[in-house]
C-alpha cells in the first residue's frame, strides 16, 4: 500500500528520477509506458541478446500474465549476453514512423551507470505452444463491428491512442505485446507465406491454429461465431541478431526451432531470432492438373478459367508459362476470364491502347503448348485512364473456345461507351453493346478497370452473360499488426461502389430472366470475409465456392502477410447454381517452391456450369 502510494508519487513528479524501477513496472498492462518520458534509475535485468543499435534485458517476471518482464534498450554496453546489470535511462514509447499505422514500442533510451552485478545467467525462454499460446481468432478489441478486424468503417479508433489494458488470451497484438522483448522459443515453425526482400517470412508454430488448409498455411476464413478469423496465432520472422541470414521459404516449409526476441518493427509484431533457423522440410512442388473436364456428350456442359495474369505483355518472359498453365494445369478451359493483359506496346507509354497482339500472343502461345486456340476479345481502355503499370494500360479480357460459344450479334463499345440491357424480340435479356463496358464514365472506375459484360450464345443454343472484373487494388491499406483499428482497407468506399455497379447490371439481366445464365469473375481484391464490400452481388448470385462446397480452408487464390486468402472470386446467378456446379483452386503459383519461381501472384481457377 505505502509503497504503491510512493511509486505513484515519485511517477508524477517530473523532476525527480524513479528509483529501483522494475521492468514490469516499465511494461505495464498496457500498449505503451505510464513511465514514458521518466528517467528511472536501478533497473535490473539480464543481457538476453543484443542487436545493432541495442540489447535485450529479462527482469524479474510478473505474476500479471499482461506483463512482459522483457525490456529493449537503445544504446550500447560492454556487459555481455548472460550479464545481470542494474542500469538507469529515460523510458519512451517509440516508433520509427507513424505511417504507415505502426505501433509504439516501450524502450528504455539513454542508458546510464551500467553496473554488472553477475555473470553467465541463463534465461530460460518462454517456450510457445507450452508455456504460452496465442488466440486465435481477433488482432484487437478495438476492432469493432460485424465483419471484425474487416469492419467499416476503417479507422474508427487508435491503439495508441486509446491504449486499452490488454488481453492476451482474446486479442493477437494483445498477446504479442505482453511478450515484449522477452526470449522465446518458436516450435517447429512451419512457413506461411514466400521470404519478401529483407529475408522475412511469416510462420505458425506449434501451437493451436484454426484455418489450416493441407498445404500447411492458414487461410482466412469466419470464426465460429461468424466474424472474421484474422490468424493473430501467426507472427513474421525478422533479421536474425547474430547477422545471419534466414533461409528462403514457401508456404508449408518446415523450419528449425527459432529462439528469439519479440519485437515490433516495420509494422508487425516480429520474433528476431538469436540466429538464423534452417529449413527441415519442403512441401512437394508439384501441382496437379485440374480434374474437371467437360462433357464431351452434353453440349450444356462448359468450363471456365479465371487467371490474373499480371502485367502481361507480347513480349513478357512469362507469357509461354502462362500458356503452360492455361493449357496444361487448367486444360484449356471453355472460355478464361483474364485480367491484367497490357497493351500491344507494355509498359511503353506511347498511346498504344489495344491489345490484340498481347492476346494474339498468348492464344498461339496455348496452342503451341497443347492447348485449344482461343479466340479473344476485349474493349481498349482510353489512354492511362484505367490504372495499373504506368503506360501498360492494363484491362481484362476473354480468351474462348469457338467451338463452344461464339458472341452474340451486337455492336461492340468502346471505352467510353456504357452497356445497357433490353428485351429481344423474345423477351429475353440482351446487351445494348457486345462486349460493353459497365458504366465507364461513372465515378467508380476512376483509375481503375471498367468490367467487361459479354453475352454468349453457346454451342447447345443457350445465352450465356459473363462480366469480367479487375476491382481496385489495395494499395495504401494499413498493417493488420497496426495502429489504425479496424486498419484501413483502401479504398474500400470505392471497391465498395464498383461491386454495386457491376451488381446493378446483374439485376437488370434478372428483372427480364431471373433464370438467365450470369457469370462474373475476376480479381475483387477483396476477401470474401469483408462482406459489406462484397454484399449487393451476395444478395443477388452465389459465389461458386459456396455453390461448389470447396473446404472453406482451401478457398484461396493469393497469399498475402500471414493469411492465404481469396481475392479471386467466380458468381454465379441462381440458374446456374440450381443446376449444381464444380470449383478448383489451381494453385501454381502460391504452391511454388520459391517467391522467384512464381509466375503471377494469383493462382487460377477452373469452375465447370451447366447452361441448359
Ligand atoms: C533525465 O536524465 C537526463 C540525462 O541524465 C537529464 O538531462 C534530464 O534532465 C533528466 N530528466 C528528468 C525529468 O529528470
Ligand atoms: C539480478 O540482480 C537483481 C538485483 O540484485 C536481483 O534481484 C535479480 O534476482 C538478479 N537476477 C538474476 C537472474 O540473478
Ligand atoms: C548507479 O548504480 C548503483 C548500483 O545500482 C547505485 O548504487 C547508484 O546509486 C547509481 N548511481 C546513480 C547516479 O544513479
Ligand atoms: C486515422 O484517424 C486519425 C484520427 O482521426 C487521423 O488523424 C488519421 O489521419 C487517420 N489515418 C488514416 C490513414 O486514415
Ligand atoms: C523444438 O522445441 C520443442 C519444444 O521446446 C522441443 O520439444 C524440441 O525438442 C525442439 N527441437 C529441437 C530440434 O531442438
Ligand atoms: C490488331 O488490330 C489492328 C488494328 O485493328 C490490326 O491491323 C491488326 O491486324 C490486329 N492484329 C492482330 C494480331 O489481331
Ligand atoms: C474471332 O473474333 C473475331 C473478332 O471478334 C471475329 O471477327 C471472328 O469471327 C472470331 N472467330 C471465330 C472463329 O469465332
Ligand atoms: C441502352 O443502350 C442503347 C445503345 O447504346 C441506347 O440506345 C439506349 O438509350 C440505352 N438505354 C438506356 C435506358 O440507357
Amino acid at each position: 500500500m505505502f509503497s504503491d502510494s510512493l511509486k505513484l508519487l515519485f511517477t508524477v513528479a517530473p523532476f525527480a528520477a524513479v528509483t529501483a524501477t522494475t521492468i514490469a513496472d516499465i511494461q505495464g498492462t498496457r500498449f505503451t509506458s505510464s513511465y514514458a518520458g521518466k528517467n528511472v534509475t536501478g533497473v535490473t535485468g539480464v543481457i538476453t541478446a543484443k542487436g545493432n543499435s541495442g540489447f535485450y534485458l529479462s527482469g524479474e517476471p510478473s505474476d500479471d500474465i499482461r506483463v512482459s518482464n522483457g525490456l529493449y534498450v537503445y544504446g550500447s554496453t560492454s556487459a555481455v549476453v548472460g550479464d545481470n546489470i542494474s542500469l538507469g535511462g529515460k523510458v519512451s514509447n517509440y516508433r520509427s514512423s507513424s505511417y504507415p499505422s505502426y505501433m509504439y514500442l516501450v524502450e528504455l533510451t539513454s542508458p546510464s551507470n551500467i553496473t554488472i552485478i553477475s555473470s553467465g545467467n541463463e534465461v530460460t525462454p518462454v517456450v510457445l505452444g507450452e508455456d504460452r499460446s496465442p488466440p486465435t481468432q481477433y488482432l484487437s478489441a478495438l476492432d469493432t463491428g460485424s465483419d471484425g478486424w474487416l469492419s467499416v468503417p476503417n479507422n474508427v479508433s487508435q491503439v495508441s491512442v486509446r491504449n486499452p489494458e490488454l488481453e492476451p488470451a482474446k486479442y493477437g497484438m494483445d498477446f504479442w505485446k505482453s511478450l515484449d522483448a522477452q526470449l522465446v522459443v518458436i516450435p517447429h515453425p512451419v512457413a506461411l507465406n514466400f521470404d519478401n526482400s529483407y529475408g522475412e517470412f511469416w510462420v505458425r508454430g506449434d501451437w493451436e491454429v484454426t484455418g489450416l488448409n493441407g498445404r500447411g498455411g492458414l487461410t482466412l476464413t469466419f470464426g465460429e461465431d461468424g466474424i472474421p478469423d484474422a490468424n493473430p496465432e501467426a507472427i513474421i520472422v525478422g533479421s536474425p541478431l547474430d547477422g545471419t541470414k534466414n533461409p528462403e521459404v514457401a508456404v508449408g516449409t518446415g523450419i528449425s526451432n527459432i529462439t528469439g526476441i519479440i519485437s515490433y518493427q516495420f509494422g508487425f509484431y516480429t520474433v528476431l531470432p538469436l540466429t538464423a533457423p534452417t529449413v527441415v522440410s519442403t512441401p512437394d512442388p508439384t501441382v496437379p492438373a485440374t480434374t474437371l473436364r467437360v462433357s464431351t456428350d452434353n453440349a450444356c456442359s462448359l468450363t471456365l478459367g479465371d487467371y490474373n495474369v499480371e502485367n502481361l505483355a507480347p513480349d513478357s518472359d512469362h507469357l509461354g508459362s502462362i500458356a503452360d498453365h492455361i493449357a496444361n494445369h487448367l486444360l484449356s478451359p471453355d472460355f478464361m476470364f483474364v485480367q491484367e493483359i497490357q497493351d500491344n506496346s507494355g509498359p511503353t507509354d506511347d498511346g498504344t491502347v489495344s491489345a490484340n497482339i498481347t492476346l494474339a500472343t498468348l492464344s498461339a502461345a496455348i496452342a503451341d503448348a497443347g492447348g485449344v486456340t482461343y479466340n479473344f476479345t476485349e474493349i481498349s481502355p482510353e489512354d492511362g485512364k484505367d490504372g495499373g503499370q504506368p503506360g501498360g494500360n492494363i484491362r481484362v479480357a476473354y480468351l474462348y473456345n469457338p467451338e463452344k460459344l461464339t458472341l452474340a450479334p451486337g455492336k461492340a463499345g468502346l471505352a467510353t461507351e456504357a452497356v445497357n440491357v433490353t428485351a429481344d424480340a423474345n423477351g429475353l435479356p440482351t446487351l445494348s453493346l457486345n462486349p460493353g463496358r459497365i458504366a465507364p464514365d461513372s465515378s467508380a472506375w476512376v483509375s481503375s478497370r471498367k468490367p467487361l459484360a459479354a453475352e454468349w450464345i453457346t454451342a447447345s443454343g443457350d445465352k450465356l452473360f459473363t462480366i469480367n472484373v479487375h476491382f481496385s487494388s489495395k494499395g495504401g491499406s494499413t498493417s493488420n499488426h497496426g495502429d489504425l483499428r479496424p486498419p484501413v482497407n483502401s479504398p474500400v468506399a470505392q471497391r465498395t461502389t464498383q461491386v454495386k455497379a457491376v451488381a446493378a447490371l446483374v439485376q437488370s439481366i434478372l428483372d427480364i430472366d431471373p433464370k438467365a445464365n450470369i457469370i462474373v469473375s475476376g480479381d475483387f481484391n477483396e476477401y470474401t470475409q469483408t462482406r459489406s464490400v462484397l454484399a449487393s452481388l451476395n444478395a443477388i448470385m452465389t459465389e461458386i465456392d459456396e455453390a461448389a462446397g470447396i473446404d472453406e480452408v482451401e478457398r484461396y487464390t493469393y497469399v498475402y502477410d500471414q493469411n492465404t486468402q481469396q481475392l479471386d472470386h467466380i458468381f454465379i446467378s441462381p440458374g446456374l447454381a440450381a443446376r449444381g456446379v464444380e470449383a478448383e483452386h489451381i494453385h501454381v503459383n502460391n504452391w511454388a517452391p520459391s517467391y522467384d519461381d512464381r509466375i503471377s501472384d494469383h493462382d487460377p481457377t477452373v469452375g465447370k456450369v451447366l447452361v441448359c
